[in-house]
């Protein structure tokens, strides 16, 4: 059965909005936890516009389940994961101008320089989760260059319409199948939403799903009656 590891950057998003302490991703992954949640997720990018350095620190102290760090892969990323030593590196591509994640890891392109980054992130005993497109090219590279787990980017689906999202969703199917095949561990995510999960979370393989947006979203419109209710109570 596959469980869930809870993104929480968007409360940190919403957080430095202000630039301010509230929310504070600490407070939502301990709720996320007690709600459930397999893991939390939390992706220190290069430019810190969310989570942000601290974060990862207490993070680390107070998930009570498992910490998956999301970072690109550079030796400033990997000095802190060698620091903060959390259960799970998953190593993303990064671009300083796009909005969220836009493509898999380029792991083929990439194996030597990724492969030594990987090196030291297992020596360290920290499980490498690889994100990479449902391509079965990239799958074998990951598994030759030591990754323990991938991720399959599911946006692709996610944004695909009628039989053209089928068509996705067979992709990920087979790319859940063969990197089981070769020894690898399967999570996925990206733009997983209340509509789409089911049929990806039924993949046989399917062992961790990483979702943010559609949960913080979710929880900004059932929230805030409650919100309101206890804003007027005190006036
Ligand atoms: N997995 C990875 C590697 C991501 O970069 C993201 C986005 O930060 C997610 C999962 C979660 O995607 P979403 O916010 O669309 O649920």
């Amino acid at each position: 059965m596959a469980t869930l590891g809870v993104n929480i950057d968007h409360l940190a998003t919403i957080r430095q909005a202000r630039g301010g302490k509230e929310p504070d991703p600490i407070h939502g992954a301990v709720i996320a936890e007690l709600a459930g949640a397999n893991g939390i997720t939390a992706h220190l990018r290069e430019d810190r516009r969310h989570i942000q350095d601290r974060d990862i620190y207490i993070l680390k102290q107070t998930v009570g389940t498992h910490l998956n760090l999301e970072m690109a892969p550079t030796a400033e990323m990997v000095n802190i994961a060698v620091d903060v030593l959390p259960y799970m590196v998953t190593l993303v591509p990064e671009k300083r101008e796009e909005l969220t994640t836009e493509g898999g890891l380029p792991v083929r392109e990439r194996e030597k320089e990724l492969a030594k980054i990987i090196e030291t992130l297992v020596s360290n005993h920290i499980q490498v989760s690889l994100f990479i497109d449902p391509e079965i090219n990239e799958i074998k590279s990951a598994r030759r260059i030591g990754a323990t787990h991938i991720e399959l980017h599911t946006g692709y689906y996610a944004n695909a319409k009628y039989s053209a999202q089928k068509e996705e969703l067979e992709k990920l199917k087979d790319c859940a199948k063969a990197a089981t095949t070769l020894g690898l561990h399967v999570n996925a995510g990206h733009g997983l939403n209340y509509q789409n999960v089911s049929a990806v979370a039924q993949i046989d393989q399917m062992e961790e799903l990483n979702i943010g947006h559609s949960i913080i979203s979710r929880a900004a419109l059932v929230g805030l009656e409650n919100a309101i209710r206890d804003m007027l109570a005190l006036i």
